[in-house]
């Protein structure tokens, strides 16, 4: 039987509170029951709230009737306990816990709810499958470390506020029912029942939104902006997210960097206790590919690709006819790599192959000597050349490989960089921060047969660049730049195009037609010819940023209640079937079955 709630069960401490110095006190405590022990005579409970546990005891010699009804309580039952706290005997105290040192004499207690029996221990969610953690939310929620997350994300939030306010900036909200953004992914639609057959998207971010307000007079706009993505799901994304989006007017590239990093630097301070180094150094885009392979190199890992290609550019090898063709050879020493053996050497290069290589040569120094089965085919001066650009000693490897783009050959360097590295605990601590600038304006698109752009279509070229976006559109780069943290892309933002004219030439260079421009993103063009201030901006994943903040290995911790990697929410089992009256309503044809086929989850 439960019991009313009244003023005096009302908790005077909560469960991760009370210390010894606390010894003697009279304390309700209110919570959820963990861990229970019976131990014939005396029953101990941990009574559980988002601020600890406290150990309660129910002792038959002190309150027979109280320890008898004990005797029913289940785990996740909620309670409320009077009793006294008391130090524990010597030898039974848990310095483990906050609360370790004392106990509470259970004198009375309540019982408020009662509890099916879990599905999973909140306490051992460790080994328990994610979807079933999703479908019981409010049991894994239930956990230290899920509280953590949930605290330290409403404090990123707050802080946010904080700042952006504090520094002049507006927050506006920005419609979820919009019109298609062009991100990359693909839109969530929603239909529209008082328009048949039209559709709206539900945003990939604010961007067009956040661009108007600036030709709206808002100067500095920020907001915390879910946004929508039908893409791949993977460790960092979800199809729901949240930015922190922010937009500028009258700036140039170096304000905007100016109000990211102390934002970062206060946060970091504030949240982690961490001081980052400042300012945050940047890299362009061909920087971080030819010395990193990546546009979001992880700086922890102390190792550099070199471009070896001096090394083999005398005498006849493997490599002569791709050097003179314009090719690469890239290298990637990797320290204490001397030790590897033969089948670990070929290990790496069959995933380097994986990764695309034709192949991944490796070099070490034994007795003195380089050896390597290209080692032959290099002249003295070329090994002499091939040890000092690599750094080389008798302690690493080296891995080569060789390509007729850099940027394929560096990106395959750089994945195993980072698996190597991983591998043998080569990354150091720490917040590494990084910006990364000059990214390409266009990427060619194999399948489509056209150019992206990639960031978005409202990036504007870099002034010395405007004139290759139609004539050399590889050659073109943007004036785009994001904030890498730990190998993580963190942001990205860039300075827009705020003339109409060149807003035509870039959807032109695209491929999109006037029509089609007109169509889609007509309204921001108009926007852009009455009185467009130049201006630019940037947004950085909360969700990523938290998830970092906290250690956590993925996304789905950080976010209450995440979609699963099929983009469904186990708690609630959306995506779910709809009646054929809703759809009649809305003029859509239902081609599904009657019966959703989908497994429950
Ligand atoms: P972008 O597409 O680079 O830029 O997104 C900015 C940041 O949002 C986060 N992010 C995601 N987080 C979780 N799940 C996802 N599916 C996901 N997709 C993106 C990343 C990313 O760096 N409108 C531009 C910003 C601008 O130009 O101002 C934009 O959305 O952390």
């Amino acid at each position: 039987m439960t019991g009313v709630f009244t003023n005096e069960w009302k908790h005077t401490m909560r469960c991760g509170e009370p210390r010894v110095s606390d010894e003697g006190k009279t304390a309700v405590l209110n919570g959820w029951l963990r861990a229970r022990r019976d131990l014939g005579g005396i029953i101990f409970i941990e009574l559980w709230d988002y601020t600890g546990v406290t150990q309660i005891v129910f002792n038959p010699e002190l309150a027979p009737e109280v320890h008898s009804r004990a005797r029913n309580l289940r785990s996740e039952y909620v309670l409320a306990v009077r009793g006294v706290i008391r130090g524990r005997p010597e030898g039974t105290e848990n310095p483990a816990l906050a609360t370790g040192g004392v106990e509470l004499m259970a004198s009375e207690f309540l019982l408020l709810s009662q509890s099916a029996l879990p599905p999973f221990d909140p306490d051992g969610a460790d080994g328990v499958s994610e979807d079933l953690r999703m479908k019981y939310r409010y049991i894994d929620l239930r956990r230290e470390g899920m509280q953590k997350n949930l605290r330290l994300r409403h404090r990123v939030t707050q802080y946010t506020r904080n700042y952006f306010d504090g520094n002049g900036f507006l927050e506006v909200e920005t419609p979820v029912f919009t019109k298609s953004t062009p991100e990359g992914a693909r839109d969530y639609l929603v239909p529209s029942r008082v328009n048949p057959g039209e559709f709206y998207a539900l945003p990939q971010s604010p961007q067009i939104y956040k661009q108007i307000l600036m030709v709206s007079g808002c100067d500095k706009y920020f907001q915390i902006a879910k946004c929508f993505r039908d893409e791949d799901l993977r460790a960092d994304r979800q199809p729901e997210f949240t930015q922190i989006d922010v937009e500028m007017s009258f700036v140039t590239e170096d304000d905007v960097m100016s109000i990211v990093e102390p934002y970062l630097a206060g946060l970091f301070k504030e949240i982690a206790g961490a001081d980052i180094a400042a300012p945050i150094p940047r890299l362009t885009w061909k920087e971080a590919m030819e010395r990193y392979g990546s546009d979001k190199p992880d700086l922890r890992i102390d190792m550099e690709i070199k471009d070896l290609s001096a090394a083999f550019r005398d005498g006849e090898n493997p490599f002569s006819a791709l050097l003179s063709n314009g090719g690469a050879v890239k290298g990637l020493r990797l320290p204490g790599g001397g030790t590897l053996s033969r089948r670990e050497l070929s290990e790496w290069e069959a995933r380097a192959k994986e990764l695309g290589a034709s192949g991944m040569a490796n070099f070490q120094i034994k007795d003195g000597a380089l050896k390597g089965p290209l080692t032959k085919f290099l002249t003295d001066a070329g090994q002499r050349a091939l040890i000092e650009i690599s750094g080389l000693t008798g302690d690493d490897a080296l891995f080569i490989v060789a390509g007729d783009n850099w940027v394929k050959a560096c990106g395959i360097l750089g994945q195993i960089r980072l698996e190597t590295a991983r591998a043998r605990g080569l990354a150091g601590e720490g917040w590494k921060f990084l910006w990364v600038t000059e990214f390409p304006l266009y990427e060619w698109n194999e399948e489509e047969g056209r150019w992206f752009s990639v960031h978005h279509p409202f990036t504007a070229p870099m002034d010395e660049d405007a004139g290759f976006m139609k004539s050399d559109p590889e050659r073109a780069r943007a004036r785009a730049y994001d904030i890498v943290l730990n190998g993580t892309e963190l942001g990205g933002g860039s300075i827009r195009i705020h003339n109409p004219e060149t807003q035509r030439a870039v959807f032109d260079a695209l491929g999109i037609s006037p029509d089609t421009a007109k169509e889609r993103f007509g309204f921001l063009v108009d926007a852009l010819s009455f009185g467009a201030p130049p201006h630019g901006g940037i947004a950085l994943g909360l969700d990523r940023l938290v998830m970092l903040m906290c250690g956590a290995k993925s996304i789905r911790d950080v976010i209450a209640f995440p979609k699963n990697q099929k983009a469904q929410c186990p708690l609630s089992g959306a995506p779910s079937g709809v009646e054929r009256s809703q759809l009649d309503q809305l003029f859509i044809i239902s081609t599904a079955p009657e019966e959703s086929p989908r497994e429950p989850v």
